[in-house]
C-alpha cells in the first residue's frame, strides 16, 4: 500500500510543480530589492567581478570588494562611488585562506555582516595537463574552489542567524561540460557546481529558506581570461549580457543560471545520447582556444 501512496505523491508533486512552471511563464516575476544589502564580490578588479560590482552599486547596494590587483580594485570602486554606492576595497589574495579569514574578520568589525557573497575570483592555465604545472594546478583549485568554502564559512554564519542572505558561485560551462586542455579548470569548475548544489541542499535542509544560492555558468567570455576562445557555438559573450544574466537571476532567486540558456538542452543530450553521437556533435562544435600542447613539465 505504502509504494502506491508515495507513487501517487510523487506524481501529484511531479503535476503541481509542471503546472507551477506553467503559471509562471505568464505571471510577472517579482525581483527582490538589494538596496543597502552588504555585498562582497571577489575578483571585483577586472571583467565579471567588476561588471557585477557596478550592477550592485547602480541598485544601491552597499559594497566590499576584494581583488588581488590593487589597480584593478581601485578602478572599480572609483566607478562604482561615481554611481552613488558607498564601498570599501580590501586586496586580498583568494589563494590563501589564512588572507581571507583574516579580512572577513576586518569586514565583520568595520562595516558588519555581509548579506550577498559573490564568489567570483577565477584563475585558469590553459594546457595539456602533463604541460601544467604543478603550483597552476594547485592554484586553480585554491581559487575556484577552496576560497568559496573558506568565504562562505566566514559570512554564512551571520546569514543562518538572521535567516536571510545570498551566496553567488561564479562557476562555468566548464562545470558541466569538459573541453580538452583545461583538465584542472573543469575538475575545479565541476567543484564549484557540486558545492553550489550541496549547499543549497543543506540549507534546505537546515529549514534556512531565507538564503537564497545562484549559480552562474557561462561559456566563453570577452574578457581575456582564456586566450582567443572561437567556436562554432556561437559568438564569444560579452560581459554585459552575461552580468545582466546573472543579476537577474540573482534578484530573482534562480538557482542555476546558464548563459546562453541552451546549455540546458546539451545537458539532457550527454545524458540521452550515445557516447559516438556525442564525440559527432563535439566535434561540430569546434571549440578552440590558445594553449600549451607537449611541453611535459617536471613539476
Ligand atoms: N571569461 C570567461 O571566458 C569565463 C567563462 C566562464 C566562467 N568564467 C569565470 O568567471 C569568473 C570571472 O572571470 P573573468 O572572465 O571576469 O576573469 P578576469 O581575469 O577578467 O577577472 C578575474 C579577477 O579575479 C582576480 N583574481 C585572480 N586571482 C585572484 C586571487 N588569487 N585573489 C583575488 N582575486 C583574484 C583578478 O585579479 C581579476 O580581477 C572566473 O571565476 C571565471 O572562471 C569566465
Amino acid at each position: 500500500m505504502r509504494p502506491l501512496l508515495d507513487l501517487l505523491l510523487f506524481l501529484a508533486t511531479l503535476l503541481y510543480s509542471y503546472l507551477e512552471a506553467l503559471v509562471k511563464l505568464f505571471v510577472p516575476v517579482r525581483r527582490k530589492s538589494v538596496s543597502g544589502e552588504l555585498v562582497l564580490v571577489t575578483g571585483a578588479g577586472h571583467g565579471v567581478g567588476r561588471a557585477t560590482a557596478l550592477e550592485f552599486a547602480k541598485r544601491r547596494s552597499r559594497l566590499v570588494l576584494w581583488d588581488i590587483n590593487k589597480h584593478g580594485l581601485e578602478d572599480t570602486a572609483e566607478q562604482c562611488q561615481e554611481l552613488g554606492a558607498t564601498v570599501q576595497t580590501f586586496v586580498v589574495d583568494c589563494s590563501k585562506r589564512e588572507e581571507i579569514y583574516g579580512a572577513a574578520e576586518k569586514v565583520k568589525k568595520e562595516l558588519g555582516d555581509v548579506s550577498i557573497l559573490v564568489n567570483n575570483a577565477g584563475v585558469i592555465t590553459t594546457a595539456d595537463l602533463l604541460s601544467t604545472q604543478d603550483h597552476q594546478i594547485q592554484r586553480m583549485f585554491e581559487v575556484n574552489i577552496l576560497a568559496h568554502m573558506w568565504t562562505t564559512r566566514a559570512f554564512l554564519p551571520a546569514m543562518m542567524d538572521n535567516n536571510h542572505g545570498h551566496v553567488v558561485t561564479v562557476a562555468s560551462a566548464a562545470g558541466h561540460f569538459v573541453t580538452p586542455y583545461m583538465v584542472a579548470y573543469c575538475s575545479s569548475k565541476f567543484a564549484a557546481v557540486g558545492f553550489h548544489k550541496a549547499l543549497t541542499d543543506e540549507l534546505a535542509v537546515l529549514g534556512k529558506d531565507g538564503i537564497k544560492t545562484t549559480c552562474l555558468c557561462p561559456v566563453f567570455i570577452n574578457t581575456g581570461f582564456v586566450k582567443n576562445p572561437r567556436t562554432r557555438l556561437g559568438k564569444i559573450l560579452e560581459i554585459e549580457e552575461v552580468v545582466e544574466a546573472l543579476m537577474e537571476g540573482i534578484l530573482t532567486n534562480q538557482k542555476m543560471v546558464f548563459v546562453p540558456s541552451a546549455q540546458r538542452v546539451a545537458l539532457l543530450f550527454e545524458r540521452l545520447f550515445p557516447e559516438r553521437a556525442l564525440n559527432f556533435l563535439k566535434k561540430l562544435t569546434d571549440v578552440e582556444f590558445d594553449a600549451v600542447i607537449g611541453q611535459r613539465s617536471t613539476q
